[in-house]
């Protein structure tokens, strides 16, 4: 079986984190959401993996995972190019798939529990597809499912008015080529996409028989800044202590903690975990860092207290300000002007930042 990744998207609701860096390389815990993806694969035991791209932060993405020696695995990439709906993206694979069986994972997804279940469940011989369903609250935004007794599939439906259930396809599919002439026949929905949803009721449609898998860890899309907060809380949720920096004696230092190679936390700072630290970030003194927040490489957090957040690298925050539930984009600088009266305060922050004091 092949892997394929979906990471056409062009991070709109991300903005203004990704006017210049893209979205599948955002942090969760110190590590891009893309390379969840890539993790999930290898531990399905997955060897031949193609990204497919779009237009935007190509070459930051094939920088950052290379060929994929340095993940065991090989890495293809595929241009998709305009972003014309998931079943385009699939369509672009064609050549890379050839006749096997391939698993597709939506690339701004993190998923708990894995995919290796889902993967080793899907029987080729008997189904042309195998879908991931999860019970969602809002079912008129997914695409919905409808399956027997039997976990067989009925029917599909894309962002359904009346829902006629709540189990949402949450973005991780197996099929058998057999997907690719149902792609070829598809029209655009009414959104302007060419829809995987209506592909594979095709399929069904055709006679061909489609396995569901209901996931039960937790499942997330990264599309929105409140997203990447709410997921970063929960990969911080489970991880576990790992100091490779160092802390120093009156620095106190309660719950877990990740902290990165050349990273310091001074003496008189407060972090209390879960909390995550990229490599060579200094916290200084009298800097409090709370529970859920992730700092990545190379920042000087200097007198803030900063609870919640993520603050993605490279920046410097010297402000004795709270800053809670914040997406910080990269090369952010935040200070204080204590001179100006009456009391304001000077912001000097990155064009890639997204910041609520
Ligand atoms: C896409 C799929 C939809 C699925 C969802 C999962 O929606 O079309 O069927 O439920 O991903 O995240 P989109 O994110 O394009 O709105």
């Amino acid at each position: 079986m092949k892997g394929v990744i979906l990471a056409g998207g062009t991070g709109s609701r991300l903005r203004p984190i990704t006017h210049t860096g893209p979205k599948q390389l955002v942090p969760i815990a110190n590590k891009p959401v893309l390379e969840y993806a890539i993790d999930d694969l290898v531990e399905a035991g997955i060897g031949e993996i193609g990204i497919v791209l779009g237009n935007k932060g190509r070459a930051e993405i094939q920088e950052y995972f290379g060929d994929g020696s340095d993940w065991g695995v090989d890495i293809t990439y595929i241009v998709q190019g305009a972003p014309l709906g998931l079943a385009h993206a699939v369509g672009c694979t064609r050549d890379f798939v050839g006749d096997d069986s391939f698993v597709v994972y939506l690339g701004d997804d993190l998923m708990r529990e894995g995919i290796t279940e889902l993967v080793a469940d899907f029987d080729p011989a008997e189904y042309a597809a195998g879908i991931g369903l999860q019970e969602v609250d809002d079912p008129s935004r997914y695409g919905i499912v409808d399956v027997d007794d039997g976990g067989d599939v009925i029917q599909l439906v894309e962002k359904p008015d009346d829902p006629p259930n709540n189990l949402a396809l949450i973005g991780i599919y197996v099929f058998t080529p057999a997907i690719f002439e149902q792609i070829e026949t598809l029209d655009k929905s009414w959104r302007g996409e060419y829809e995987i949803t209506d592909a594979i009721q095709g399929l069904l449609d055709d006679g061909h028989r489609i396995q569901s898998h209901v996931v039960h860890g937790w499942w997330k899309d990264t599309g929105k800044p409140e997203d990447v907060l709410h997921a970063n809380r929960l990969v911080l949720d489970d991880i576990k202590t790992r100091i490779n920096g160092t802390v120093e004696d009156e620095a106190s230092v309660t719950g877990r903690l990740e902290l990165g190679e050349g990273s310091v936390i001074e003496e008189g700072a407060v972090v209390r975990g879960p909390v995550s630290i990229g490599e060579r970030t200094v916290i200084e003194s009298d800097t409090y860092v709370g529970p859920y927040t992730s700092i990545g490489d190379e920042c000087e957090i200097n007198g803030a207290q900063i609870e919640s957040s993520v603050v993605v690298g490279e920046s410097e925050i010297s402000a004795d300000r709270t800053i809670v539930d914040s997406l910080i984009g990269r090369k952010a600088t935040i200070t204080t002007n204590q001179d100006k009266k009456p009391d304001g305060e000077r912001l000097v922050v990155g064009q890639n930042s997204s910041l609520e004091l």
